[in-house]
C-alpha cells in the first residue's frame, strides 16, 4: 500500500526532527519543509529510512507553494514557532497569520488531518505578545478547519533541546542562578519522545476535532527543575530570588543579543503556571500517555555537564 504523506511545517526544529524520525519508522513518507535546506538537510536526512523523506526548501511561506505542497498530502503538521521576536510584528506573522493561511489551504484542498502545534496556558497570559500570538493562532485554526486537532505543549524537553541543555550549560559555568518569581512558577514537562508519540498515535487512530493540553506526568516549579539540573550535573549552586525590577532590566539588556537567554516577553509569560487548565482536556484524558520522568529522563545525558565532562571548563577530554 502506498504510505500516506505527512507535509510537516518547522520539521527542522526540536520536536520536529523526533517526529520525522517517529513517522518515517511507521511508514508515514514525510515532506520536511525548512527555509535553509544546505544547513538543515544533513540533519533531517539522518532522522528517515530511504525514500520516506523528502526535503522542500520554502524561503518564504508562500501561498502559491504552499497549495501545491498541499496538493499530494493527506495529513499536513504545523510545528513553526519562535520565542522570540527579532521584527516588529513577527509572533502575529508566524504564530497568527501562518496558521491561518495554512488552514485556510488545508480545508480548501480537503486534507484529511490538520494538527496544529500551539502552546500550554497561552490563554492566561494574555499580556505577553508570544500568548496573544498562540492563542490568535488557535482560534483561526479552529474557524477555518473545524476539524483540526490543536496541541498545547508545556515545555518539551530531551538530549538535543534547548531548555535543559542551555541550563546545563549555565548552571555548570556560574556560580549562581537567578529564580524569577521566587521560581514558584509551575511546569508539566514533557519528553519530546512522550510527544511525538501522541502525535503519532492521533494520526495512526484518525483523532479529529480535539484541542489537547500535551503534559508529562509531575508538575514541578522553575526552581524543582533547576535542582534537579543541579543534581545531575552533579554541581551545587545558589538560586537566588531576583527583585521583579532588577529581573525586568536585565531582561531588556539581555533581549537585544541575537539569541536572547531572556526577554521581558518571557519574564512576563513566567508570571503565570504552565498547567493544564479545565477547559481543554489533557492527552492523559483520551489514554495518550506520557510517562517518562523528568529527573531520569535529564540524567541519561547531563554527563557531559559534571566535572571532567565535554561541555565543562576542566574538560578531561582535551589533548594535553
Ligand atoms: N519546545 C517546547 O518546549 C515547546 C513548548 C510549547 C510549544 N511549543 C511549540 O511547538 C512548536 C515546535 O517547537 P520546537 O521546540 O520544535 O521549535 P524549534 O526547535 O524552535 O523549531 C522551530 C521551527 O520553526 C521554523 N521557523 C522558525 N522561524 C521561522 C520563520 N520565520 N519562517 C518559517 N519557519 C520558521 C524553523 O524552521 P527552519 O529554520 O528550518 O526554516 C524550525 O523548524 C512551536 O510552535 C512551539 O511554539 C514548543
Amino acid at each position: 500500500m502506498k504510505p500516506k504523506e505527512i507535509l510537516v511545517f518547522g520539521a527542522t526544529g526540536n520536536i520536529g526532527r523526533n517526529l520525522i524520525r517517529k513517522l518515517t519508522k511507521n511508514n508515514y513518507k514525510v515532506v520536511a519543509v525548512t527555509r535553509n535546506i544546505h544547513q538543515k538537510g544533513l540533519k533531517l536526512k539522518t532522522q528517515a529510512n530511504p525514500g520516506y523523506l523528502e526535503l522542500v526548501e520554502l524561503e518564504s511561506l508562500n501561498e502559491e507553494k504552499i497549495k501545491y505542497l498541499l496538493k499530494g498530502c493527506s495529513i499536513c503538521v504545523n510545528l513553526i514557532g519562535i520565542l522570540f521576536e527579532k521584527n516588529r510584528d513577527q509572533f502575529i506573522k508566524i504564530h497568527s497569520t501562518f496558521p491561518n493561511i495554512l488552514s485556510k489551504i488545508a480545508k480548501e484542498k480537503k486534507i484529511d488531518q490538520f494538527i496544529h502545534v500551539s502552546a500550554l496556558g497561552v490563554e492566561n497570559a494574555l499580556d505577553s505578545k508570544y500568548a496573544k500570538s498562540k492563542l490568535m493562532g488557535e482560534i483561526n485554526v479552529r474557524k477555518n478547519f473545524k476539524n483540526s486537532l490543536i496541541l498545547k505543549p508545556s515545555i518539551v524537553y530531551g538530549i538535543d533541546d534547548n531548555f535543559t541543555t542551555n541550563f546545563m550549560s549555565l548552571l555548570s559555568k556560574l556560580p549562581i542562578m537567578p529564580l524569577y518569581y521566587n521560581g514558584r512558577t509551575k511546569f508539566v514537562p514533557i519528553h519530546v519522545s512522550d510527544l511525538t508519540e501522541i502525535i503519532y498515535q492521533i494520526i495512526a487512530r484518525e483523532i479529529k476535532n480535539e484541542t489537547i493540553q500535551c503534559v508529562g506526568p509531575e508538575e514541578i516549579s522553575f526552581k524543582e527543575i533547576l535542582m534537579k539540573i543541579l543534581k545531575s550535573i552533579r554541581k551545587r549552586r545558589l538560586l537566588i530570588p531576583m527583585p521583579l525590577p532588577v529581573a525586568k532590566i536585565t531582561a531588556a539588556f539581555l533581549g537585544i543579543l541575537p539569541k536572547p537567554l531572556l526577554t521581558l516577553d518571557q519574564l512576563l509569560l513566567l508570571k503565570y503556571d504552565n498547567i493544564p487548565s479545565k477547559k481543554y482536556k489533557t492527552n492523559f484524558d483520551l489514554g495518550l500517555n506520557a510517562n517518562k520522568k523528568f529527573e531520569e529522563e535529564i540524567e541519561k545525558y547531563s554527563y557531559n555537564w559534571r566535572s571532567g565532562g565535554q561541555y565543562t571548563r576542566n574538560n578531561s577530554q582535551e589533548i594535553s
